[in-house]
């Protein structure tokens, strides 16, 4: 039988398992079903999915210790760049049927994938769209707690300014997943997120805290803070 311990984060779990190893996980909303290429483990009656942080920028920001963690029950959360759906997945175990995810995802391919994932879990809206533009989704978008942004885009700053400045809300938290080499291959990495942080600073964005995502991705950072004003 595993070990269940809770994370200090809500809905979020440790497993041991039986090979000894300590995994992050969730809580299944959809017991027998998986998403990706995670394990399912039931102890008490309760189905859980390993979180992989070596497939999830959040996962890989948790294992290092993230400390604002904004993920909660009943959160609205504007998602840039769902892909087919691995980290959304596990933010939707956590936010519960009273959440939704605003899933935004340019690639007609990998939003395939994600409807399905989105038609077995209610909280999940998977929107066909380009996050360089916002207004294309204002029809279904409303005001949300948390912008997350994992694009892997040359302009992911102003992606995410402009879409913080449309959607979220006064006091919410934005969770950028900065991949220095989309922003540019010739500088060092250390350069390119200080110049990041500074024109979030001067947009008006407060920064809480910012975590080296190594070893789980290269040349990655996450950045985590808020809109106060
Ligand atoms: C690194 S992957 C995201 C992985 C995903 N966040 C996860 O953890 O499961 C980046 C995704 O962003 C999408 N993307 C890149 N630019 C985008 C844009 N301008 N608008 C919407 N999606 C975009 C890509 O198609 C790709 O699926």
């Amino acid at each position: 039988m595993p070990e269940v311990h809770k994370h200090t984060h809500p809905n979020l779990f440790w497993l041991k398992t039986k090979d000894g190893s300590t995994r992050l996980a969730t809580i299944n909303a959809e017991p027998g079903k998986k998403v990706y290429t995670e394990r399912l483990v039931s102890k008490d009656g309760i189905e859980y999915r390993t979180f992989d942080p070596h497939k999830s920028k959040l996962g890989s920001a948790i294992m290092k210790e993230l400390q604002n963690f904004p993920f909660i029950e009943g959160s609205k959360i504007l998602y840039l760049g769902a892909a087919s759906g691995t980290t959304v997945s596990h933010i939707s175990d956590m936010i519960g049927a009273d959440g939704s995810i605003f899933a935004v995802e340019f690639s007609a391919r990998s939003l395939r994938d994600l409807v399905v994932v989105a038609e077995r879990r209610q909280n999940i809206i998977p929107i066909l769209a380009d996050a360089r533009f916002p207004e294309e989704y204002s029809f279904t978008v409303p005001l949300v707690d948390v912008v997350y942004e994992d694009v892997a885009q040359p302009r992911q700053a102003e992606i995410l300014k402009d879409n913080v400045q449309t959607y979220l809300k006064k006091d919410g938290y934005f969770f950028f997943a900065v991949k220095a080499r989309s922003i540019d291959v010739t500088k060092d990495p250390k350069v390119i997120y200080d110049e990041v942080i500074k024109d979030l600073e001067s947009a008006g964005l407060t920064i809480l805290e910012k975590i080296d995502i190594e070893p789980y991705e290269k040349d990655h950072i996450v950045i985590v803070g808020q809109k106060k004003v």
